[in-house]
Protein backbone atom coordinates (compact mmCIF):
# COMPACT_ATOMS: atom_id res chain seq x y z
CA UNK A 1 0.00 0.00 0.00
CA UNK A 2 2.68 2.65 0.91
CA UNK A 3 5.32 0.90 -1.64
CA UNK A 4 7.84 3.57 -2.05
CA UNK A 5 6.86 6.17 0.01
CA UNK A 6 9.31 7.77 1.97
CA UNK A 7 8.18 8.80 5.71
CA UNK A 8 9.89 10.87 7.82
CA UNK A 9 8.54 9.60 11.68
CA UNK A 10 9.08 12.54 14.68
CA UNK A 11 9.00 10.77 17.89
CA UNK A 12 9.12 13.49 20.66
CA UNK A 13 9.18 13.22 24.34
CA UNK A 14 5.46 11.78 25.41
CA UNK A 15 4.68 8.91 27.35
CA UNK A 16 2.90 7.93 24.07
CA UNK A 17 5.98 7.35 22.59
CA UNK A 18 6.15 3.49 22.97
CA UNK A 19 3.19 3.73 20.72
CA UNK A 20 4.80 5.25 17.73
CA UNK A 21 6.62 1.93 17.94
CA UNK A 22 3.72 0.03 17.09
CA UNK A 23 3.14 3.04 14.30
CA UNK A 24 6.06 2.91 12.94
CA UNK A 25 5.86 -1.27 12.24
CA UNK A 26 2.09 -0.82 10.70
CA UNK A 27 4.07 1.88 8.36
CA UNK A 28 6.87 -0.45 7.49
CA UNK A 29 4.58 -3.90 7.17
CA UNK A 30 2.61 -1.41 4.62
CA UNK A 31 5.99 -1.22 2.72
CA UNK A 32 6.71 2.45 3.57
CA UNK A 33 10.87 3.55 4.19
CA UNK A 34 10.52 5.12 7.67
CA UNK A 35 13.21 7.08 9.31
CA UNK A 36 12.83 7.90 12.51
CA UNK A 37 14.16 11.11 14.08
CA UNK A 38 13.64 11.30 18.11
CA UNK A 39 14.07 14.34 20.36
CA UNK A 40 16.05 14.37 23.17
CA UNK A 41 13.30 13.78 25.54
CA UNK A 42 11.69 10.88 23.60
CA UNK A 43 14.83 9.10 24.48
CA UNK A 44 13.71 9.40 27.44
CA UNK A 45 10.70 7.16 27.00
CA UNK A 46 12.05 4.80 24.33
CA UNK A 47 15.22 4.18 23.09
CA UNK A 48 16.53 4.56 19.37
CA UNK A 49 17.65 0.99 19.45
CA UNK A 50 13.88 0.17 19.63
CA UNK A 51 13.20 2.32 16.80
CA UNK A 52 16.53 1.29 14.90
CA UNK A 53 15.34 -2.13 15.04
CA UNK A 54 11.30 -1.59 13.73
CA UNK A 55 12.20 0.61 10.71
CA UNK A 56 14.95 -1.21 9.64
CA UNK A 57 17.31 2.21 9.40
CA UNK A 58 19.24 4.48 11.59
CA UNK A 59 17.56 6.78 14.07
CA UNK A 60 18.36 10.38 13.59
CA UNK A 61 18.62 12.42 16.91
CA UNK A 62 21.25 15.40 16.51
CA UNK A 63 20.69 18.25 14.82
CA UNK A 64 24.46 18.78 14.41
CA UNK A 65 26.16 15.11 14.44
CA UNK A 66 28.21 15.03 11.13
CA UNK A 67 27.67 11.78 9.06
CA UNK A 68 28.57 10.46 6.00
CA UNK A 69 24.77 9.64 4.41
CA UNK A 70 23.45 13.66 4.72
CA UNK A 71 25.95 16.69 4.51
CA UNK A 72 23.14 18.77 6.05
CA UNK A 73 20.87 16.04 7.35
CA UNK A 74 17.93 18.44 8.08
CA UNK A 75 17.93 19.29 4.29
CA UNK A 76 18.63 16.10 3.07
CA UNK A 77 16.29 14.40 4.98
CA UNK A 78 12.92 16.85 4.33
CA UNK A 79 13.99 16.62 0.56
CA UNK A 80 13.80 12.86 0.42
CA UNK A 81 10.37 12.54 2.33
CA UNK A 82 6.39 11.92 1.13
CA UNK A 83 5.24 12.77 4.40
CA UNK A 84 6.43 13.65 8.24
CA UNK A 85 4.46 12.24 10.76
CA UNK A 86 4.91 13.65 14.73
CA UNK A 87 3.57 11.21 16.75
CA UNK A 88 2.89 11.41 19.71
CA UNK A 89 3.12 15.49 19.60
CA UNK A 90 3.79 17.29 22.77
CA UNK A 91 2.26 20.52 23.49
CA UNK A 92 5.71 22.00 23.53
CA UNK A 93 6.44 20.24 20.16
CA UNK A 94 3.30 22.18 18.58
CA UNK A 95 3.92 25.56 19.99
CA UNK A 96 7.73 25.36 18.59
CA UNK A 97 6.29 24.34 15.41
CA UNK A 98 3.42 27.15 15.19
CA UNK A 99 6.32 29.40 16.60
CA UNK A 100 8.22 28.43 13.43
CA UNK A 101 11.30 27.32 16.08
CA UNK A 102 13.62 25.13 14.77
CA UNK A 103 16.31 24.39 17.79
CA UNK A 104 16.52 20.69 17.60
CA UNK A 105 16.79 18.43 14.29
CA UNK A 106 12.63 17.37 14.25
CA UNK A 107 11.56 21.12 14.34
CA UNK A 108 14.26 22.02 11.88
CA UNK A 109 13.06 19.35 9.57
CA UNK A 110 9.41 20.55 10.05
CA UNK A 111 10.62 24.11 8.69
CA UNK A 112 12.43 22.79 5.49
CA UNK A 113 10.10 20.13 4.82
CA UNK A 114 7.75 20.46 1.84
CA UNK A 115 5.85 17.30 2.34
CA UNK A 116 2.69 17.27 4.12
CA UNK A 117 3.03 17.14 7.51
CA UNK A 118 0.64 15.27 10.06
CA UNK A 119 0.41 15.90 13.72
CA UNK A 120 -1.35 13.53 16.16
CA UNK A 121 -0.62 16.19 19.52
CA UNK A 122 -1.40 14.15 22.99
CA UNK A 123 -0.94 15.50 26.12
CA UNK A 124 -3.65 16.14 29.51
CA UNK A 125 -6.75 17.15 28.66
CA UNK A 126 -6.40 20.45 30.56
CA UNK A 127 -3.10 21.31 28.34
CA UNK A 128 -5.08 20.61 25.02
CA UNK A 129 -8.02 22.84 26.03
CA UNK A 130 -5.40 25.91 27.38
CA UNK A 131 -6.19 28.94 24.85
CA UNK A 132 -2.48 28.54 23.72
CA UNK A 133 -3.02 24.94 22.45
CA UNK A 134 -6.30 26.29 20.99
CA UNK A 135 -4.66 28.50 19.34
CA UNK A 136 -1.29 27.17 17.95
CA UNK A 137 -3.48 23.86 16.93
CA UNK A 138 -5.77 26.60 15.08
CA UNK A 139 -2.84 28.37 13.53
CA UNK A 140 -1.39 24.77 12.11
CA UNK A 141 -4.56 23.67 10.85
CA UNK A 142 -4.60 27.00 8.80
CA UNK A 143 -0.98 26.87 7.64
CA UNK A 144 -2.01 23.45 6.31
CA UNK A 145 -0.53 20.71 9.05
CA UNK A 146 -2.68 18.02 9.10
CA UNK A 147 -4.48 16.32 12.63
CA UNK A 148 -4.95 13.16 13.84
CA UNK A 149 -6.50 12.86 17.20
CA UNK A 150 -6.31 13.66 19.96
CA UNK A 151 -8.82 10.97 21.10
CA UNK A 152 -10.78 10.13 24.37
CA UNK A 153 -9.61 7.74 26.75
CA UNK A 154 -7.43 6.95 29.85
CA UNK A 155 -4.34 9.67 30.56
CA UNK A 156 -1.32 8.86 31.63
CA UNK A 157 -1.44 11.73 34.42
CA UNK A 158 -4.24 9.98 35.86
CA UNK A 159 -8.10 9.81 35.52
CA UNK A 160 -9.83 9.89 31.52
CA UNK A 161 -10.93 12.95 29.23
CA UNK A 162 -9.55 14.15 25.75
CA UNK A 163 -5.89 14.26 24.73
CA UNK A 164 -4.96 10.99 24.34
CA UNK A 165 -2.93 10.04 21.10
CA UNK A 166 -5.04 8.72 18.62
CA UNK A 167 -3.98 4.80 17.73
CA UNK A 168 -1.28 3.44 16.01
CA UNK A 169 -4.43 1.99 13.71
CA UNK A 170 -5.76 5.70 13.23
CA UNK A 171 -2.39 7.59 12.40
CA UNK A 172 -1.15 4.88 10.16
CA UNK A 173 -4.91 5.77 8.02
CA UNK A 174 -4.50 9.48 8.28
CA UNK A 175 -1.35 9.21 6.69
CA UNK A 176 -2.71 6.74 4.07
CA UNK A 177 -5.65 9.45 3.31
CA UNK A 178 -2.49 12.06 2.95
CA UNK A 179 0.00 9.86 1.18
CA UNK A 180 -2.72 8.12 -1.15
CA UNK A 181 -4.53 11.34 -2.38
CA UNK A 182 -2.22 13.25 -5.08
CA UNK A 183 -0.94 17.03 -3.62
CA UNK A 184 -2.71 18.67 -6.46
CA UNK A 185 -4.47 21.30 -4.42
CA UNK A 186 -1.30 22.37 -2.89
CA UNK A 187 -1.24 26.47 -2.53
CA UNK A 188 -4.73 26.98 -2.83
CA UNK A 189 -6.48 28.70 -0.36
CA UNK A 190 -10.26 27.01 0.26
CA UNK A 191 -13.01 28.47 2.38
CA UNK A 192 -15.77 26.00 2.64
CA UNK A 193 -19.41 26.42 4.65
CA UNK A 194 -21.19 23.65 5.76
CA UNK A 195 -24.27 23.14 7.67
CA UNK A 196 -27.68 24.82 8.93
CA UNK A 197 -27.68 27.98 10.26
CA UNK A 198 -29.88 28.12 13.89
CA UNK A 199 -31.91 31.27 13.57
CA UNK A 200 -32.98 32.23 17.33
CA UNK A 201 -36.38 33.08 18.52
CA UNK A 202 -35.77 33.13 22.35
CA UNK A 203 -33.16 32.04 24.71
CA UNK A 204 -34.24 28.20 23.63
CA UNK A 205 -35.50 27.73 20.25
CA UNK A 206 -34.69 28.33 16.96
CA UNK A 207 -35.53 28.29 13.69
CA UNK A 208 -33.43 25.91 11.75
CA UNK A 209 -33.21 23.33 8.73
CA UNK A 210 -32.38 19.70 8.20
CA UNK A 211 -29.09 20.11 6.61
CA UNK A 212 -26.25 17.14 8.23
CA UNK A 213 -22.92 19.27 7.21
CA UNK A 214 -21.77 15.91 5.03
CA UNK A 215 -21.44 17.89 1.76
CA UNK A 216 -19.39 20.76 3.40
CA UNK A 217 -17.36 18.69 5.55
CA UNK A 218 -16.28 16.12 2.78
CA UNK A 219 -15.46 18.82 0.42
CA UNK A 220 -13.16 20.38 3.54
CA UNK A 221 -11.72 17.15 3.67
CA UNK A 222 -10.98 16.40 0.55
CA UNK A 223 -9.29 20.06 -0.51
CA UNK A 224 -7.23 19.25 2.55
CA UNK A 225 -5.88 16.22 1.54
CA UNK A 226 -5.02 17.11 -2.01
CA UNK A 227 -2.97 19.67 -0.03
CA UNK A 228 -5.27 23.41 -0.06
CA UNK A 229 -5.00 25.22 3.01
CA UNK A 230 -8.85 24.47 4.08
CA UNK A 231 -10.91 27.21 6.60
CA UNK A 232 -14.13 25.44 7.20
CA UNK A 233 -17.21 28.12 7.95
CA UNK A 234 -19.84 25.37 10.02
CA UNK A 235 -22.95 26.43 11.55
CA UNK A 236 -24.22 23.48 14.24
CA UNK A 237 -23.45 20.24 13.30
CA UNK A 238 -22.40 16.81 14.85
CA UNK A 239 -19.22 15.76 12.80
CA UNK A 240 -15.75 15.26 13.97
CA UNK A 241 -13.66 18.25 12.06
CA UNK A 242 -11.84 17.00 9.35
CA UNK A 243 -7.63 16.37 9.43
CA UNK A 244 -6.01 19.88 8.56
CA UNK A 245 -9.02 22.08 8.67
CA UNK A 246 -9.41 25.45 10.39
CA UNK A 247 -13.05 25.27 11.62
CA UNK A 248 -14.72 28.36 12.84
CA UNK A 249 -18.30 27.40 14.16
CA UNK A 250 -20.90 30.15 13.52
CA UNK A 251 -24.49 29.47 14.85
CA UNK A 252 -26.62 32.52 12.50
CA UNK A 253 -26.52 33.62 9.38
CA UNK A 254 -25.31 36.58 10.00
CA UNK A 255 -22.30 35.65 12.04
CA UNK A 256 -21.43 33.01 9.26
CA UNK A 257 -21.38 36.14 6.76
CA UNK A 258 -18.81 38.45 8.93
CA UNK A 259 -16.52 34.79 8.85
CA UNK A 260 -16.65 34.34 5.46
CA UNK A 261 -16.54 38.34 4.59
CA UNK A 262 -13.30 38.29 7.06
CA UNK A 263 -11.80 35.65 5.16
CA UNK A 264 -12.79 36.33 1.83
CA UNK A 265 -9.90 38.64 0.26
CA UNK A 266 -7.21 35.93 0.82
CA UNK A 267 -9.62 33.03 -0.44
CA UNK A 268 -8.96 31.14 -3.89
CA UNK A 269 -11.68 28.93 -3.80
CA UNK A 270 -15.38 29.01 -1.73
CA UNK A 271 -17.32 26.45 -1.64
CA UNK A 272 -20.06 27.59 -0.42
CA UNK A 273 -22.37 24.13 0.75
CA UNK A 274 -23.86 25.52 3.77
CA UNK A 275 -27.93 25.84 3.90
CA UNK A 276 -28.51 29.45 5.19
CA UNK A 277 -31.63 29.99 6.82
CA UNK A 278 -33.46 32.50 4.39
CA UNK A 279 -35.15 34.07 6.97
CA UNK A 280 -34.44 35.14 10.88
CA UNK A 281 -37.38 36.10 13.47
CA UNK A 282 -37.60 40.00 13.15
CA UNK A 283 -37.66 39.87 17.37
CA UNK A 284 -35.21 37.29 19.71
CA UNK A 285 -37.20 37.65 22.62
CA UNK A 286 -34.43 37.75 25.48
CA UNK A 287 -36.75 35.06 27.28
CA UNK A 288 -38.46 32.44 26.72
CA UNK A 289 -41.84 32.65 24.97
CA UNK A 290 -45.33 31.62 26.86
CA UNK A 291 -47.68 29.04 25.31
CA UNK A 292 -50.26 32.10 26.58
CA UNK A 293 -52.50 32.48 23.37
CA UNK A 294 -51.51 31.98 19.91
CA UNK A 295 -48.55 33.48 18.10
CA UNK A 296 -47.65 34.81 15.20
CA UNK A 297 -43.96 35.23 13.85
CA UNK A 298 -42.38 38.11 11.69
CA UNK A 299 -39.51 36.67 9.97
CA UNK A 300 -37.14 39.33 8.14
CA UNK A 301 -34.94 38.30 5.12
CA UNK A 302 -30.81 37.14 6.14
CA UNK A 303 -28.73 38.41 3.87
CA UNK A 304 -27.50 36.32 1.04
CA UNK A 305 -24.07 35.42 1.66
CA UNK A 306 -22.94 33.92 -1.64
CA UNK A 307 -24.60 36.61 -3.83
CA UNK A 308 -23.06 39.39 -1.98
CA UNK A 309 -19.71 37.36 -2.33
CA UNK A 310 -21.04 37.70 -6.00
CA UNK A 311 -20.65 40.82 -6.08
CA UNK A 312 -17.53 41.28 -4.32
CA UNK A 313 -15.72 38.61 -6.02
CA UNK A 314 -12.50 39.80 -7.95
CA UNK A 315 -10.14 36.61 -8.57
CA UNK A 316 -11.84 34.38 -6.85
CA UNK A 317 -13.98 31.13 -7.81
CA UNK A 318 -17.32 30.86 -6.58
CA UNK A 319 -19.10 27.44 -5.90
CA UNK A 320 -22.59 27.62 -4.65
CA UNK A 321 -25.54 24.71 -4.15
CA UNK A 322 -28.45 24.24 -5.26
CA UNK A 323 -31.27 21.33 -3.84
CA UNK A 324 -34.04 21.77 -5.63
CA UNK A 325 -37.32 19.46 -5.66
CA UNK A 326 -38.52 20.52 -9.20
CA UNK A 327 -36.88 22.11 -12.55
CA UNK A 328 -33.67 21.62 -11.38
CA UNK A 329 -31.51 22.67 -13.84
CA UNK A 330 -33.29 25.59 -14.95
CA UNK A 331 -32.93 27.13 -10.83
CA UNK A 332 -29.79 25.98 -10.36
CA UNK A 333 -28.77 28.09 -13.60
CA UNK A 334 -30.94 31.22 -12.67
CA UNK A 335 -29.03 30.93 -9.17
CA UNK A 336 -25.63 30.63 -11.04
CA UNK A 337 -25.90 33.59 -12.76
CA UNK A 338 -28.16 35.70 -10.40
CA UNK A 339 -25.13 34.73 -7.93
CA UNK A 340 -22.05 35.60 -9.81
CA UNK A 341 -20.94 32.15 -9.44
CA UNK A 342 -18.34 30.05 -11.68
CA UNK A 343 -19.71 26.61 -10.56
CA UNK A 344 -23.56 25.57 -9.23
CA UNK A 345 -23.51 22.12 -7.69
CA UNK A 346 -27.10 21.51 -8.18
CA UNK A 347 -29.12 17.95 -6.71
CA UNK A 348 -32.67 16.77 -7.32
CA UNK A 349 -33.97 16.17 -3.11
CA UNK A 350 -36.54 13.82 -4.23
CA UNK A 351 -34.16 11.64 -6.10
CA UNK A 352 -33.28 8.60 -3.52
CA UNK A 353 -29.88 8.78 -2.68
CA UNK A 354 -29.57 12.52 -2.98
CA UNK A 355 -30.17 15.24 -0.34
CA UNK A 356 -29.48 16.04 3.54
CA UNK A 357 -29.71 12.74 5.58
CA UNK A 358 -28.26 10.36 3.60
CA UNK A 359 -24.39 9.74 2.93
CA UNK A 360 -24.63 9.53 -0.86
CA UNK A 361 -25.37 12.47 -3.54
CA UNK A 362 -26.96 12.34 -6.99
CA UNK A 363 -25.59 16.22 -8.52
CA UNK A 364 -25.23 17.79 -11.82
CA UNK A 365 -22.23 20.50 -12.49
CA UNK A 366 -23.07 23.54 -14.01
CA UNK A 367 -20.46 25.71 -14.92
CA UNK A 368 -20.50 29.26 -15.97
CA UNK A 369 -19.80 28.45 -19.85
CA UNK A 370 -22.49 26.27 -20.16
CA UNK A 371 -20.33 22.79 -19.92
CA UNK A 372 -22.67 20.54 -17.53
CA UNK A 373 -21.08 17.33 -15.95
CA UNK A 374 -24.07 14.83 -14.58
CA UNK A 375 -22.36 12.48 -11.93
CA UNK A 376 -23.85 9.12 -10.86
CA UNK A 377 -24.60 8.38 -7.16
CA UNK A 378 -21.35 8.57 -5.50
CA UNK A 379 -20.73 9.12 -1.58
CA UNK A 380 -20.34 12.53 -0.74
CA UNK A 381 -16.75 12.03 -0.78
CA UNK A 382 -16.24 11.07 -4.11
CA UNK A 383 -18.76 13.52 -5.26
CA UNK A 384 -16.24 15.86 -3.06
CA UNK A 385 -13.15 14.64 -5.01
CA UNK A 386 -14.75 15.08 -8.47
CA UNK A 387 -15.91 18.40 -8.03
CA UNK A 388 -12.50 19.31 -7.07
CA UNK A 389 -10.83 17.09 -10.22
CA UNK A 390 -13.16 19.17 -12.48
CA UNK A 391 -12.51 22.45 -11.28
CA UNK A 392 -9.29 22.03 -11.42
CA UNK A 393 -9.03 20.86 -14.80
CA UNK A 394 -11.03 23.56 -16.25
CA UNK A 395 -9.40 26.47 -13.73
CA UNK A 396 -6.09 25.78 -12.53
CA UNK A 397 -4.20 22.63 -14.77
CA UNK A 398 -2.23 25.20 -16.92
CA UNK A 399 0.14 23.15 -19.68
CA UNK A 400 3.55 23.76 -18.20
CA UNK A 401 2.84 23.80 -14.19
CA UNK A 402 4.39 22.34 -11.81
CA UNK A 403 1.54 19.88 -10.21
CA UNK A 404 2.85 18.38 -6.83
CA UNK A 405 2.23 14.17 -6.89
CA UNK A 406 3.14 11.90 -3.82
N1 LIG B 1 -26.93 30.87 0.26
C1 LIG B 1 -26.27 31.84 0.96
N2 LIG B 1 -26.96 32.68 1.78
C2 LIG B 1 -28.29 32.59 1.90
C3 LIG B 1 -28.98 31.60 1.19
C4 LIG B 1 -28.27 30.76 0.37
O1 LIG B 1 -25.06 31.93 0.86
N3 LIG B 1 -28.96 33.43 2.70
C5 LIG B 1 -26.17 29.99 -0.65
C6 LIG B 1 -26.14 28.54 -0.22
O2 LIG B 1 -25.01 28.28 0.60
C7 LIG B 1 -26.07 27.80 -1.54
C8 LIG B 1 -26.84 28.70 -2.47
O3 LIG B 1 -26.80 29.99 -1.90
O4 LIG B 1 -24.77 27.69 -2.05
C9 LIG B 1 -28.28 28.27 -2.60
O5 LIG B 1 -28.95 29.22 -3.32
P1 LIG B 1 -30.39 29.79 -2.86
O6 LIG B 1 -30.97 30.50 -4.00
O7 LIG B 1 -30.29 30.65 -1.68
O8 LIG B 1 -31.09 28.51 -2.49
P2 LIG B 1 -32.34 28.47 -1.66
O9 LIG B 1 -32.19 29.13 -0.31
O10 LIG B 1 -32.72 27.05 -1.65
O11 LIG B 1 -33.24 29.42 -2.54
P3 LIG B 1 -34.70 29.19 -2.99
O12 LIG B 1 -35.43 29.13 -1.69
O13 LIG B 1 -35.01 30.37 -3.82
O14 LIG B 1 -34.67 27.91 -3.77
Amino acid sequence: MFNGKRLILGVTGGIAAYKAVELCRLLVKAGAGVRVVMTAAAGRFVTPLTFQTTSGNRVYQDLFAANEEYSVAHVGLAQETDLLVIAPATANCLGKIAAGIADDLLTTLVLAARSPVLLAPAMNEAMWDSAQVRANVARLAGLGFFFAGPADGELACGGAGHGRMASPEEIFAAAGDILLQPQKWRGKRVLVTAGPTREALDPVRFLTNRSSGRMGYALARAASEQGAAVTLVSGPVSLPPPAGVEVIRVTAAQEMLEAVLQRFHETDVVFKAAAVADFRPAVESGQKIKKSGELTLTLLKNPDILAELGRRKKQQLLVGFAAETENVGMYARGKLSAKNLDLIVANDLTQEGAGFDVDTNIVQLIFRDGTIKSLPILSKLEVARAILGELRQKYFDVPGEIVYET
